[in-house]
């Protein structure tokens, strides 16, 4: 039987300055050159194993949503997301194509599943897209479509670690029912430990984060026993953004393993990490 299959994941920070750092072609700029080396075995990875969708969770920080009406969850179910001047110096990236009809499954499955997410047929996508994106696929077009699923992790209160695992559970369940022969890579961006303002501004957590990177791929429901409250504390403010990450591991419904991790700091004031983890379907499934 024809169906999709999930091959991996892949997680990656988006911070803001990158997109500049790219603009300008500072690839092997000392300070910029231990970040961008860890996307080398991304690209090889991508090479092989050739996905046709990404699945993207993320975070709008205030381009398409703001804190009038934020979303807890929202699907993009539109053939082309545009992004807008953000600014910072970033570019305007292409348009990158969607994949409605991969969305809509995907919305009938969340609703089904007690999900009851928001649906945009019309969404800009902001730098927590487009950056990862031209990092994963540098070249000069796209080669997959993308599926965009927002989590709320800007404006509290933020739904729990817990709750982003069984998000990301119920889209891979929904992946693999989907009757079409697509490859799908699931991708989370943001983190890992920052904090853009307060008393802390500036804070990171290399051990925390280490744990994070440890337990994610093997034990992932280890880590919802951290309240959001906790994550602040441990990770910073902005650290929140792991429950993308966390969507993005739940999202991988066989057997996960770590191919590769660069984890590096500073970028700007933020802990960078990027990791590839593939999927291997359970042999039981494979058989049924
Ligand atoms: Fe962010």
């Amino acid at each position: 039987m024809t169906m999709a299959a999930i091959i991996g994941g892949i997680g990656t920070t988006h911070v803001p300055s990158i997109g500049k750092a790219i603009a300008e072609k500072k690839h092997n700029d000392p300070y910029w050159k231990p970040f961008f080396k860890g996307f080398d075995y991304v690209h090889y990875w991508l090479a092989r194993t050739k996905p046709d969708v990404a699945v993207v969770f993320y975070n709008d920080h205030g381009l398409n949503f703001f804190l009038d009406k934020l979303p807890t969850f929202a699907v993009g179910a539109a053939n082309e997301y545009c992004s807008a001047d953000e600014g910072w110096g970033i570019p305007v990236a292409r348009p990158i194509p969607g994949d409605a009809a991969l969305s809509w499954h995907l919305i009938n499955a969340l609703v089904a599943d007690e999900f009851d997410v928001t649906t945009c047929q019309g969404m800009l996508i902001d730098h927590a897209i487009t950056i990862p994106m031209t990092l994963i696929w540098p070249g000069p077009s796209w080669p997959v479509r993308i599926v965009p699923i927002e989590i709320n992790t800007v404006q509290h209160p933020l739904p729990t670690l817990a709750r982003c695992l069984k998000l990301g559970r119920s889209i891979g369940r929904a992946i693999e029912s989907y009757g079409q022969n697509l490859r799908v890579v699931v991708i989370g961006t943001g983190g890992l430990s920052h904090q853009l303002d307060g008393t802390r501004a500036g804070f990171i957590n290399k051990e925390f984060d280490k744990l994070c990177l440890d337990t994610i791929v093997g034990e992932p429901e280890a880590l919802t026993r951290y309240s959001i409250h906790d994550w602040v504390q441990l990770s910073g403010s902005q650290g929140v953004e792991f429950l993308n990450w966390t969507a993005m591991r739940g999202a991988m419904t066989g057997r996960v393993s770590e191919l590769s991790r660069n984890y590096h700091i500073p970028i700007s004031n933020t802990a960078a990490a990027t990791v590839v983890y593939e999927n291997r379907r359970e042999r039981a499934r494979e058989a049924a």
